[in-house]
């Protein structure tokens, strides 16, 4: 099992769950983070750490939620997406995206 990014995420990137992860699986994308499934070691520490609470276990994602868990997997094996260690400042307008629906839709891949 694994941890997964939802679409919360997306415009906001807050980047507060990456300082926590003790092994290191986030992984960049221009305004998402992913969780690589194949490193990650099922903790939770940085489900409460999400200001914008787009953290779920894999058996708890919602189900409108479900392609997540696919699109964390694809995005893992992109080498555009580099691994992530450090927090760092959010997207600039990411408090005003926090909380908005369908924002798969503005995905930059
Ligand atoms: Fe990292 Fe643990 Fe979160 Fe997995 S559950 S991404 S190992 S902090
Ligand atoms: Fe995204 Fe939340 Fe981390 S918004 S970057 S999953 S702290």
């Amino acid at each position: 099992m694994t941890h997964v990014v939802t679409e919360n995420c997306i415009k906001c990137k807050y980047t507060d769950c990456v300082d926590v992860c003790p092994v290191d699986c986030f992984k960049e994308g221009p305004n998402f983070l992913i969780i690589d499934p194949d490193e990650c070691i099922d903790c939770a520490v940085c489900v409460p750490e999400c200001p914008a609470e787009a953290i779920f276990a894999e058996e708890d994602v919602p189900a409108d939620q479900q392609e997540f868990i696919e699109i964390n997997a694809e995005l893992s094996q992109s080498s555009e997406w580099k691994s992530i260690t450090r927090r760092k400042a959010a997207l600039p307008d990411a408090d005003e995206w926090n909380g908005q629906t369908d924002k798969l839709q503005y995905l930059e891949r």
